[in-house]
């Protein structure tokens, strides 16, 4: 019988290395253009971060690079080799161990007293110059208040480039997690407690935002989006905010109105001057978002109109209900909704 050179599970094993190989380089992914990444700063607290996540990596590539660099040496030193001597044998090295015990400490405060400050540092309290917006984590979106603007919004959170912006924490129902990878985070959003947070943006754009704690069946589905204007255009778009909501002029937006002010769609949002429901999000400008359902897909009519017929079907365990409307009806009621920009 013929020994085999590769065993059929060796053969298995190198097949599935290959598979993450070409997978994990196939995709286009990459740590720098992907649009969660932390490596691209876009404000100070998130070059703070990057800053600490660089001392880090290079603290333990070093790290790495001795402790292997030395069990590779013993290995080599002290090879079996034909009449060499047993070496020493020694139980406990009083210098060696107090070494590594001192050692340890020393990385751990390396890696400890940077962290500590910018968490401190990030939540201070903030400065009278600073844009206050009220973040509330809903399962399963984000609602964003701007108390001295009088303005609030859903999902997609606006704020000027170059100034501070305090984020004041709060979540009515479980707990969620605030993060934008390009800005910072993950600051814990919690019940019966107010935490904070404090970053300035550097750089205009859009930006993606996620829920990074698990807060039940749509945690995933917890999206937002973060526009960073210049200065004269986040003016602009306060000034749109605050205009009162337009009265719909085509007769599907029209039968829209009609059929949202007749419906239980009222008790749960604000439409100013229509409706004053607070479960829900604040409808006011809907039409001016790029996105629906926190986030989830386009804001586009067809989608709209498919949220409405099955809010769970689109996001599982969804808290609006499905209200049965008819195709018509939820394709009048999209049709009014997005006029309203
Ligand atoms: Cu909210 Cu996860």
């Amino acid at each position: 019988m013929t020994k085999r050179i590769f065993s059929i599970s060796s053969i298995g094993t190198a097949a599935l290395l290959a598979a993450v190989v070409l997978l994990a380089t196939g995709c286009g992914w990459s740590l720098w253009d992907n649009p969660m990444t932390t490596v691209r700063p876009r404000s100070d607290f998130g070059r703070w971060t990057d800053q600490i996540f660089m001392l880090i990596s290079w603290t333990t590539l070093v790290i790495f690079i001795a402790v292997e660099g030395a069990l590779l040496y013993v290995c080599w030193r002290f090879r079996d080799r034909p009449g060499a001597p047993i070496p020493k044998q020694i139980h406990g090295h009083t210098v060696l161990e107090i070494s590594w015990t001192i050692a340890f400490a020393l990385v751990l405060l390396i890696i400890g007293i940077p962290t500590i400050r910018i968490i401190f540092k990030t939540q201070e309290a903030p400065a009278a110059t600073d844009l206050r917006v009220d973040v509330a984590g809903k399962q399963w979106w984000w609602e964003f208040k701007y108390p001295e603007l009088n303005v609030t919004t859903a999902n997609e959170l606006h704020l000027p480039v170059g100034r501070a912006v305090a984020f004041y924490l709060y979540a009515p129902d479980v707990i969620h997690s605030f993060w934008i990878p390009h800005l910072g985070g993950k600051r814990d959003v919690v019940p019966h407690r107010v935490n904070r947070l404090t970053m300035t943006p550097e750089v205009p754009g859009e930006y993606l935002g996620q829920c990074a704690e698990y807060c039940g069946m749509s945690h995933a589905n917890m999206r937002f989006r973060v526009i960073v204007h210049p200065k004269d255009e986040f003016d602009q778009w306060v000034k749109t905010q605050l205009a009162p909501a337009v009265e719909p002029t085509e007769p599907l937006a029209q039968k829209g109105k009609e059929l949202f002010t007749q419906s239980t769609c009222v008790g749960c949002h604000t439409i100013a001057g229509i409706s004053g429901g607070q479960i829900g999000p604040n409808l006011t400008h809907f039409g001016s978002r790029k996105s629906l359902a926190a986030n989830l897909m386009a804001n586009t009519p067809a989608n709209v109109a498919k949220w409405i017929e099955n809010p769970d079907h689109m996001k599982p365990g969804a808290r609006m209900p499905n209200l049965g409307m008819t195709s018509e009806q939820s394709q009048a009621i999209a049709a009014y909704l997005l006029s309203l920009k």
